[in-house]
């Protein structure tokens, strides 16, 4: 069994894809399972922390003993997560929110025509960069970034850009890797510039790999 080293701490996980509604039946999404999200859940409460887990919609069983808060639109999900947050020592969001919406949402179905249709698109917030805006020095942000090209170099980017203590990348072309699979193959980069490729292993594994650093992440912030 697991050390039970995060006993007393509250870690806030985000997971799943998020749905933008564009009429009554339709929406757009990713495909995002959720399964690396709910397996960072439940090691953070093998390690004996206090777990909220904001979910979009997935086909999986909500983890016991796992306060698990159901979430449909990138909008639902910033506003779970920046309430959640302040009582909380860490976030970690592994969900894939849609970075677009319908600019409109029609109340009823949209009628098929003759003419070939464009759908417009307004940009959801990003959600990280509302937390940035209310983190405290003690608490700990770990984003993910899925990326198809140029992997280290965006997601160095993106953990600039967004305040990020740690970012978890996937490289979504390689085998075996990000959506949907039961294993994953990601680089780690750190705020202190500490980049890690860690070889291919299931998502559990990774899970309990994530949840040890985010430990020491927020050991380090105590002790400073
Ligand atoms: O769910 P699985 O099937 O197990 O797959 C796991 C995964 C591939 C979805 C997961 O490992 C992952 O990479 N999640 C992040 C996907 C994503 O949205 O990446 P991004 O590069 O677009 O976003 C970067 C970071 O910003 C992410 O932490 C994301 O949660 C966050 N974000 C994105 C958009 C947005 N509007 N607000 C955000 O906060």
């Amino acid at each position: 069994a697991m050390p039970k080293t995060m006993t007393g701490k509250r870690i806030l996980v985000s997971a799943g894809p998020t749905q933008e509604q564009v009429d009554p039946v339709r929406y757009l999404t990713n495909h995002s399972s959720g399964k690396m999200g709910y397996a960072i859940a439940q090691a953070a409460k093998n390690a004996g922390a206090d777990v909220i887990l904001v979910s979009g919609p997935v086909h999986l069983d909500p983890p016991p003993g796992i306060k698990t808060i159901p979430i449909i639109s990138t909008r639902d999900l910033e506003k779970a997560i920046t309430e959640a947050f302040e009582t909380c020592d860490a976030l970690i969001m592994a969900a894939a929110p849609s970075d677009y919406r319908p600019a409109v949402y029609l109340d009823n179905k949209m009628k098929k025509g003759e003419e070939d249709l464009s759908l417009a698109l307004t940009r959801n917030p990003d959600i990280l960069s509302a937390v940035k805006e209310i983190k405290k020095p003690h608490q700990v942000l770990v984003g993910f970034a899925a990326e198809s090209q140029n992997v280290e170099g965006y997601a160095q980017d993106k953990l600039k850009r967004k305040g990020l203590d740690m970012i978890i990348a996937n490289d979504i072309t390689a085998a075996n890797a990000g959506f949907g699979h039961d294993v994953n193959t990601v680089t780690v980069i750190d705020r202190a510039g500490q980049v890690d490729h860690w070889p291919t292993m299931s998502k559990d594994r990774l899970a309990a790999q994530i949840i040890e650093r985010v430990d020491k992440l927020l050991n380090e912030k105590k002790s400073l």
